[in-house]
């Protein structure tokens, strides 16, 4: 009989693969300090473009005296238990009510990871003669929650009306036959590229299909809409999205997560959601900071100004000197460049070494062969001279790529992976 492990000897993964050469570097760096527009990498100062500390909650010296208040009250244990077992407080029931009315739902019901939620929410909504039409771009909390689904499901093309409808079509009479119903699911914005879902299009199609829509909206709760309420306030159809989700992990920046919908839906969804039956209650200190980071959310809206004046001079500031950042309608900033896999290694390492900027790097096959994708998130925390020295820098590493200077120094590289 075969080892289990024989094949994880042999291969390591379409990601691990790369795990000799990328390694501490281009994955699983270490960027230390503090949460900030300037951290240090390797030691050296570098400008950070990837973190999703939109706000810049993560350090704001309020949020880090209440966290560490609720530290010193409560510990890292309290409350022990799932929230139905032990692990129920009034702090939890205030942040839910809080969110709630935040989002303009009735009701909203606590996650203690955005990904596992998502996963558990899809799983709660569905049973196995309901079918799921879901956009082919989505997360992969969304595309692993399709998995636990036992019914049917398709696909639509990203951000494809006409695709959707179609699979709306065939969906509608799968379910005349199975007797179930359909789930839609979008992201509020999409987190690689940047383009909002097109959420008003979406719930116009309610008029002429049954579903319900459930968004993710972890990129857009904090950044979008006039409140910050997100993508479905930014596109007036929030009462449209039948189950709202955000996580606490981007502009709140914190660990944790949500779901808001209508009170009967909520009331079910806390009876059957197992990521939170059965697992342990959200820990107090997080229940405590989520509070204080939705409160300055609510009231300094000027956060939110800084994050969008950044945004805008980055991406305004990219586009006037010729680059493409794709089709981005939010903070997530995208700058697509030509080059295979190699040369990218070396132009990200020429911008971390040589110029002090840090951002993610995604190439194929996340993204097509021969593109080079680097993403930029901006923050409340950066500044103009930020934005400055990074359009400068990416000026230079632009014609370097384009005059051969990354081939000739991966080649090397280039040649190992043959
Ligand atoms: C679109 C989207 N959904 C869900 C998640 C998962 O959230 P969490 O980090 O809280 O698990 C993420 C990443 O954090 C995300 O980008």
């Amino acid at each position: 009989m075969k080892d289990l492990f024989e094949k994880i000897y042999k291969d390591k993964g379409p990601l691990g693969k790369w795990a000799s050469q990328a390694e501490g570097y281009f994955v699983f760096p270490k960027i230390e300090g503090e949460i900030s527009n300037r951290m240090k990498f390797q030691g050296k100062d570098v400008i950070t473009w990837s973190i999703n500390d939109y706000l810049g909650l993560a350090n704001h010296p309020e949020v880090r005296k209440v966290d560490a208040e609720a530290g010193v009250a409560y510990g890292s244990a309290y409350p022990m238990g799932a929230r139905m077992m032990s692990g129920h407080t009034d702090l939890h029931e205030k942040l839910q009510n809080e969110l709630a009315q935040f989002v303009s739902k009735e009701a909203a019901y606590l996650l203690n990871f955005g990904y596992q939620g998502m996963l558990s929410t899809i799983d709660a909504l569905v049973s196995k003669d309901d079918i799921i039409v879901y956009d082919v771009d989505a997360h992969a909390c969304i595309i692993d929650g399709v998995r636990l689904h036992m019914g049917k499901r398709f696909t639509y093309k990203h951000n494809d009306i006409e695709s959707l409808e179609k699979n709306l079509d065939r969906a509608t009479k799968m379910a005349e036959h199975t007797g179930g119903g359909i789930l839609v699911i979008s992201e509020g914005v999409f987190g690689m590229r940047g383009e909002q879902g097109r959420l008003k299009e979406i719930v116009a199609l309610k008029e002429k299909y049954s579903f319900r829509f459930l968004v993710d909206d972890a990129h857009g709760f904090g950044t979008q809409g006039k409140t910050g309420a997100g993508t479905g306030e930014q596109q007036g159809v929030q009462d449209g999205i039948d189950v709202y989700f955000a996580t606490f992990a981007k502009a709140l920046a914190s660990t944790g997560a949500f779901i808001a919908a209508d009170q009967e839906i909520v009331d079910y969804l806390k009876y059957n959601l197992r990521s939170q039956m059965f697992a342990k209650s959200l820990q107090m200190q997080l229940v405590v900071g989520a509070l204080k980071r939705l409160d300055m959310l609510r009231t300094m809206p000027e956060l939110k100004a800084k994050l969008w004046e950044n945004t805008n001079a980055l991406q305004s500031g990219l586009k006037s000197r010729g680059f493409d950042i794709g089709t981005t309608q939010s903070c997530v900033t995208p700058v697509y460049l030509k080059g295979s896999i190699p040369e990218a290694m070396a132009l990200v390492k020429d911008l971390r070494e040589n110029y002090g900027i840090f951002c993610s790097i995604v190439v194929y096959p996340v993204i097509p062969k021969g593109l080079i994708l680097l993403r930029l998130i901006p923050t409340a925390t950066h500044d103009i001279q930020d934005v400055n020295e990074t359009l400068d820098a990416f000026e230079a590493i632009r014609s370097r790529l384009e005059n051969g200077t990354y081939k000739r120094l991966s080649a090397s590289v280039a040649a190992a992976m043959e």
